[in-house]
């Protein structure tokens, strides 16, 4: 996160000291740094530009909406899975003439709403999808466009729960079937084709999945242009990886020369769909030490966060660096990070040094994306308050929960 730095020894995000923020805003807080989100963003841009292309930000990575406003102002498009992220993107001033619909089951209504919108594609999943498309097209009197999301059965080298290119995932056709499905496509009266898109994974730091992923869907592009079926897009989904701890990220220019090479010469637009390395690095998740808990073989720093704000390393195991706020001269101790939930699986962080005292802020990093996206109100907790950064101007972009947003809609039996 380069936009995270010390002045006198105090963590600051941009021009802001981030105890100020836990004491205006309190704890669990997350925060965000709008020229993180912004760099983002025009690195891609920058890899990208010998390629006529758009960005479509995948939403569900961090899906406030003053994130994906920051997103819509900068030109991008968006990457939604449901009717709720399609009303975001909306609700943000996204253009939904740059949005492209992924999932694998997609209701009527979803289809419905996002037909009356007017969004770029629908990234078609199966047989059935195509023919419910055609349906709800052909009731509101549309046509609607469509890509299939093909599978192209390579190995993207990531954790298996989000590996999604293989031929044993739930997601989209095989490669193998689908001229088969263009030529259905093609022959129904209320689908337009245009487009073809995959997704193999995500968090991947090798760029050699992603290369053989594009060489596949362009020799399935290429084919179908032989029978007649000329595409114009392709979308080669998101994936890309982040620094979290000791990975080495792709290189994104390296990604926009590879497929700078590979598009040379061709007609279809590149459409990508970045989620974690668009907010990943530029969001950290503020917590603050309530109890030190000693024992004889391990240390407990027990935290106001949880794994209902941040699902990641109980889901994932997966490892966010975590830093103290303010620096003490004590010698650092070795503790577990964990929550307050009653699980074993509430943790943060594992074998951590850090000179703490009870009373003090942590900072878990590169915390912006999944991790408001995937908070949840287990053990009745209220979700954590948002701030963006925007160099010394704050900006609460989402309260914290309250009492009564908790049990908001509910009832009592008879
Ligand atoms: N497009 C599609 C169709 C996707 O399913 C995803 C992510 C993306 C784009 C964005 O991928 P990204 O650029 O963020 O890697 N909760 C997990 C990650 C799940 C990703 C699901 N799909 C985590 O916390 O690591």
């Amino acid at each position: 996160m380069n936009t995270l730095h010390r002045i006198d020894g105090r963590l600051h995000l941009e021009g802001v000291a981030l105890d100020t923020l836990a004491e205006r805003y309190g704890t669990p807080l997350y925060v965000y740094s709008r020229q993180a989100l912004e760099s983002a963003y025009q690195a891609y841009s920058d890899a990208f530009a010998a390629t006529p292309h758009l960005i479509c930000y995948a939403v569900k990575a961090n899906s406030s909406l003053a994130i994906l406003n920051v997103f819509a102002r900068l030109g991008a498009g968006f990457d939604i899975v449901s009717g709720g992220e399609l009303a975001r993107v909306l609700a943000a001033g996204g253009d939904p003439g740059k949005v492209v619909f992924s999932g694998v089951g997609k209701t009527a209504d979803e289809m419905h709403a996002a037909l009356e919108a007017g969004i770029l594609c629908f990234n078609v999943e199966s047989v059935s999808e195509l023919h419910r498309l055609n349906r709800v097209a052909s009731e509101l009197g549309k046509v609607a466009p469509v890509s299939f999301r093909v599978n192209p059965d390579v190995d993207p080298k990531t954790h298996p729960y989000i590996s999604t290119g293989l031929k044993e995932n739930k997601f989209g056709v095989p490669i193998a079937d689908a001229p088969a499905l263009y030529r259905l496509a093609a022959s129904l009266p209320h689908l337009q084709v245009t487009g073809i898109d995959c997704h193999i994974g995500s968090q991947l730091t090798d760029l050699s999945p992603l290369a053989d992923a594009a060489d596949r869907v362009l020799a399935l592009v290429d084919a179908l242009a032989a029978e007649g079926i000329a595409l114009h897009h392709i979308d080669l989904g998101g994936g890309v990886g982040i620094r979290y701890h000791d990975e080495t990220p792709p290189d994104l220019a390296a990604y926009g020369r590879t497929l700078a090479a590979r598009f040379a010469g061709r007609r279809e637009k590149l459409l990508l769909e970045p989620g974690r390395s668009l907010v990943g690095n530029a969001g950290l998740l503020l917590t603050r030490v309530e109890y030190l808990k000693p024992g004889e073989d391990k240390n407990f720093a027990i935290v106001d966060a949880a794994m209902n704000d941040l699902m990641r390393p109980a889901l994932y195991e997966a490892y966010h660096e975590i830093v103290a706020i303010d620096e003490r001269p004590t010698p650092a101790k070795r503790y577990d990070i964990v929550g307050p939930i009653c699980e074993t699986g509430d943790f943060l962080g594992f074998a951590r040094y850090l000179a703490i005292e009870e009373g003090d802020l942590l900072a878990l990093l590169s915390a912006g994306a999944y991790g408001m996206s995937m908070a949840s109100n287990y053990n009745s907790r209220p979700r954590a308050a948002e701030v963006l950064i925007n160099r010394n101007e704050i900006y609460l972009i989402r309260e914290r929960e309250t009492k009564d947003s908790l049990m908001a809609g509910e009832r009592l039996a008879d």
